[in-house]
């Protein structure tokens, strides 16, 4: 396993609808692995492949709150939803490509999914709670969508100009740790 950088917004990676996978094969399986190893490092409870610069229909997530519970993850290739209910549920979503920025999105409060698994079976679930909401934010990362495209405009500049500010303050991080050595 291979723990692999997060994109920060804004990146031009993140932006992009990605292509569909063509067969579940052992380079399928090494990216969930690392996607995996990576989201739990992170920590967060969800990671898509656009967020490792990976333009494929492939997310993570492992939506278990209780500490000690026994880990739950869930790989979805080409995942698609199926069906969505009416009533709704804001929850207060974040993103590791958007670090500590959170804001109150709205989405169906329940959703059916249909994906691959890492055997290349076709399954389908229903979610609800944070794994419905979890499916859906990541679902739209494969379609280039971010949290904060639901917010306003003035919040979401001001979210995407504090991460500009972020990219430049850890890019000269970098730099001085690189001059150093
Ligand atoms: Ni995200």
């Amino acid at each position: 396993m291979t723990l692999r950088p997060i994109l920060i917004h804004p990146d031009p990676r993140l932006k992009k609808p990605c292509d569909p996978v063509t067969e579940v094969n052992a380079e399928i399986r090494k990216l969930a692995d690392d996607m995996l190893a990576t989201m739990y490092d992170a920590p967060g409870v969800g990671l898509a492949a656009p967020q490792i610069g990976v333009l494929q229909r492939v997310f993570v997530m492992d939506c278990v709150k209780e500490e000690n519970a026994a880990p739950d993850p869930v790989v979805m290739i080409n995942p698609e939803i199926t069906w969505t209910s009416d009533e709704t549920n804001v929850y207060e979503e974040g993103c590791l490509s958007i670090p500590e920025q959170y804001a109150e999105v709205t989405r169906p409060k329940e959703v059916r999914m249909r994906w691959l698994d890492l055997d290349g079976t076709l399954r389908e679930e229903q979610f609800d709670g944070l794994w419905a909401t979890c499916s859906q934010h990541e679902l739209d990362h494969l379609d280039g969508k971010l949290f904060i495209d639901y917010l306003g405009p003035m919040k979401r500049k001001m979210i995407t100009s504090k991460m500009q500010k972020l990219k430049r303050e850890r890019a000269r991080d970098g730099a001085y740790k690189h001059g150093s050595n």
